[in-house]
């Protein structure tokens, strides 16, 4: 099976300054986005999580996306652009609402589902009639989508199902040998991935919650609402990608709700116990406010309570660093849903499948 990949991923470490010529000079850049250009698929850092990209115009360069992801058809990529200038040929004309969320917003972790004008092939926008682009603000991205002079579909970098990646090692031991290269910015920033806006309508609606909030884009839009399947499981999401069970560790995830007192410290070490008599392995899931806490066989700490931002950069590291040490159960702290707050608990209510004692 393995002669059908590729034999070796190449792995390019780039130090980043906010200097943009001496990136464009990279010689390793450049060769990354050489094998862009030419239909080959090569991971990135972005300012949200790490992407998978390939070159959107072409078909069969997406189709090697799909192919490494093992992603299902149905669920359409984001196309990122380095210049508005790479947005026009894409798109229908763009409403005055628009222009102002990407002045705003752009280059930055928010992406905006347009009226595709048919350009892109079917396989990036899953045959529909929209199309998710962005402007990332990651220096490297930047520079790699400028050098490789097309625009690039990217998902996140990982297989499909398992959490976003947020350091080039996540990429590396999900993808080694189904893509042609990696390039290694360093950690990703915000740590969880874009918000995604539906901008076809008179007022803007959120699919996914991510690292522009709904209060920030509001300042803008005077109105925003959101896809009633974030708050209400019965109904169908809007966004295709959003009905699949995603960011999943592979040990079983509980979210413990309430609040975070004496209390709840017990009830959490009591459940650890019960699992541990039946020989399961016990993760919790806290923050350096309470790592103290618990007794258990693998404590991880997500960043701190009191910023939330720490909490959503380590969040999927922490996820994988589970399954590193081949952890079973895993019970899990919740966070206030506000501001990036509630991009971390819909991640967590997708990695745990819903499951909250
Ligand atoms: O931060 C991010 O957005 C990262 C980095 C790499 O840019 N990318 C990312 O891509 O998270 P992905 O493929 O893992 O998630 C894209 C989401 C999916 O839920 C997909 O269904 C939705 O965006 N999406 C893309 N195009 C869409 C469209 N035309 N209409 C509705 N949803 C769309
Ligand atoms: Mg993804």
């Amino acid at each position: 099976m393995n002669d059908k990949w590729i034999n070796e991923t190449k792995l390019w470490t780039v130090e980043y300054t906010d200097n943009q010529k001496q990136l464009l000079d990279d010689k390793d850049l450049k060769e990354a986005a050489g094998l862009l250009a030419q239909g080959e698929v090569v991971a990135f850092p972005t300012e949200t999580v790490y992407g998978l990209g390939a070159n959107a115009l072409s078909t069969e360069a997406v189709n090697k996306i799909f192919k490494a992801k093992g992603r299902p058809g149905d669920n359409p990529l984001i196309v990122h652009i380095a210049s508005m200038d790479q947005l026009q040929p894409l798109v229908q004309p763009l409403s005055s609402l628009v222009n102002r969320c990407m002045e705003r917003f752009w280059p930055g972790p928010i992406t905006f589902v347009l009226r595709s004008n048919g350009i892109v092939p079917a396989n990036v926008t899953a045959g529909l009639n929209t199309i998710g682009v962005r402007m990332p603000s990651h220096p490297v991205a930047q520079a790699l989508i400028k050098l490789a002079n097309v625009p690039i579909a990217a998902p996140s970098a990982n297989l499909s199902g398992r959490p976003s990646p947020t350091l080039a090692q996540h990429v590396l031991h999900d993808l080694r040998g189904r893509i042609s290269g990696i390039v290694d910015g360093g950690p990703a920033g915000f740590g969880v991935e874009s918000t995604v806006v539906d901008m076809t309508g008179p007022f803007p609606v959120i699919l996914r919650p991510g690292g522009i909030t709904a209060e920030q884009l509001q300042e803008v839009t005077g109105e925003v609402r959101w896809d009633p399947s974030l708050y209400n499981s019965n109904e169908a999401p809007l966004s295709p990608g959003m009905k699949y069970t995603h960011y999943a560790p592979n040990g079983t995830l509980f979210l413990v709700e309430g609040p975070i007192n004496a209390t709840y410290f017990e009830k959490i070490n009591e459940y650890v116990k019960q699992e541990k008599k039946q020989g399961e392995k016990v993760g919790i899931l806290t923050t350096v406010e309470n790592e103290a806490k618990y007794d258990a066989d693998v404590v991880l700490s997500c960043g701190s309570r009191g910023d939330l931002q720490t909490v959503a950069s380590k969040l999927y590291n922490v996820l994988r660093t589970f399954d590193d040490n081949q952890v079973t159960v895993i019970f899990s702290e919740m966070f206030p849903e506000e501001g990036i707050g509630i991009a971390i608990m819909n991640r967590l209510q997708k990695a745990s499948g819903g499951k909250i004692v």
